[in-house]
């Protein structure tokens, strides 16, 4: 047993399947095979928790975690082209109706080191600023690059969104390289969270 010992809740299709929960909730969002379920493994450290393939579109469900401390949120991707265009609608749909329902405590947004982000990947980093969800990028399957590619690409990546060097964590789920940062991520969003729930029930007195 990790630090988490993960458990699975449930899946949506739909916003009448979202889950509601009093713990805070932290999702990882990003293109269609960037990654996402297999990060998710990668932090519980179980192989299978949530299922992973080399066909993208495999998460088409939000699929629920529960990780103790908060609920994890593994989001279908998107950006996958070989979708048909109702499917698309509905994903796009079920997304941004996630956003609007849910009270996210931090968005990990995942984006794959070795290529250029995509418009897609634009459009959400910049849904995730201009609506002030908090949320960290994260370049994924760092071990497909060579050592000396990874700080040079991770840069390219924070310039194309306009964020500095030090607002990227490199990740591998294969090595777990990045893993730790990844959690001490969240145990700072997990503070903040807290705190602020604090300060409201005290304001309610
Ligand atoms: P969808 O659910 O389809 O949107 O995909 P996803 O983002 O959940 O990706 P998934 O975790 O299923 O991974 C897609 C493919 O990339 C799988 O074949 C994984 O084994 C592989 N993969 C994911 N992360 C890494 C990594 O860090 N390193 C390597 N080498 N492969 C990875
Ligand atoms: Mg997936």
């Amino acid at each position: 047993m990790n630090e988490y010992d993960a458990k699975f809740i449930k899946s949506a299709s739909d916003e009448s399947g979202f889950f509601v929960t009093d713990k805070p909730i932290i999702c990882v969002c990003g293109k269609s095979n960037v990654g996402k379920s297999s990060f998710i493994n990668c932090l519980a450290e179980r192989k299978k928790l949530a299922k992973t393939s080399n066909t993208p579109g495999r998460t088409r469900l939000v699929n629920y975690f529960d990780f103790g401390r908060f609920v994890l949120v593994d989001l279908p991707g998107y950006g996958y082209a070989e979708v048909s265009k109702t499917e698309r609608e509905r994903w796009d749909k079920t997304l941004s109706r996630f956003f609007e329902k849910t009270h996210i405590c931090r968005v990990f947004a995942l984006v794959d080191i070795r290529h250029t982000p995509t418009s897609h990947d634009k459009t959400m980093i910049d849904y995730l600023y201009y609506n002030a969800i908090p949320f960290t990028l994260v370049a994924t399957k760092a071990d497909k690059l060579p050592k000396t590619k990874i700080k040079p690409q991770a840069n390219a990546i924070c310039s194309f969104f306009g964020l500095t060097a030090n607002d990227i964590i490199v990740t591998s789920s294969e090595t777990r390289l990045g893993r730790d940062k990844v959690v001490s991520e969240i145990d700072k969003a997990l503070e903040v969270t807290l705190s602020d729930i604090g300060e409201e029930s005290e304001q309610e007195v």
